[in-house]
């Protein structure tokens, strides 16, 4: 069975909860999910046995959050290239992070990327409960070609 994994930071649990229905729509498309916070990955080798990783972290000050920042510079250390790949994050109005993560594991980490970042002002607004579930949809069927 394909595995994937979701890296995410946040402050006050938005991000967590569009991790977890991203995770919904891996688990619902037969894909094994593993969700861990960004500062308990300790070691890169721990990212190498899943076929596909989503990163996600909230915007604050127009950037990613500190936690996420210092994972990245962990994952560097990891061999992704190949893996299928995905970012999203919470954001309030300008909501950088998401696009910045997706851009460092498609042009560092030679990810394969899906198409783009996923952006949610809140899991429970504008339909952001079913286009987190896609997300998740959309990777797996990353995995199945
Ligand atoms: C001090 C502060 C600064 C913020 N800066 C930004 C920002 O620059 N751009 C943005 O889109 N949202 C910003 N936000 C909004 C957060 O990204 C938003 O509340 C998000 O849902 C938080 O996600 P989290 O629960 O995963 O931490 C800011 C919020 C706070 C409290």
């Amino acid at each position: 069975m394909a595995k994937a994994l979701i890296v995410y930071a946040t402050r006050t649990g938005e991000t967590e909860r569009i991790a977890e229905l991203i995770a919904e729509g891996l688990r619902i498309s037969g894909v094994e999910t593993d969700m861990v916070k960004a500062g308990d990955v300790k070691k890169a080798a721990e990212l190498e046995p899943y076929d596909a990783l989503l990163f996600g972290a909230p915007t604050y000050h127009g950037d990613m959050i500190q936690g996420m920042k210092t994972f990245l510079f962990l994952a560097e250390n990891a061999n992704l290239a190949g893996k299928a790949g995905g970012a999203f994050g919470a954001f309030g109005w300008s909501g950088e992070a998401p696009d910045r993560i997706y851009d460092t594991m498609k042009h560092i980490f030679k990810m394969n990327m899906v198409g783009q970042a996923l952006r949610l002002k809140s899991s429970t607004l504008g339909g952001g409960v079913q286009m987190a579930q896609e997300y998740g949809k959309s990777i797996a069927a990353m995995l199945k070609k």
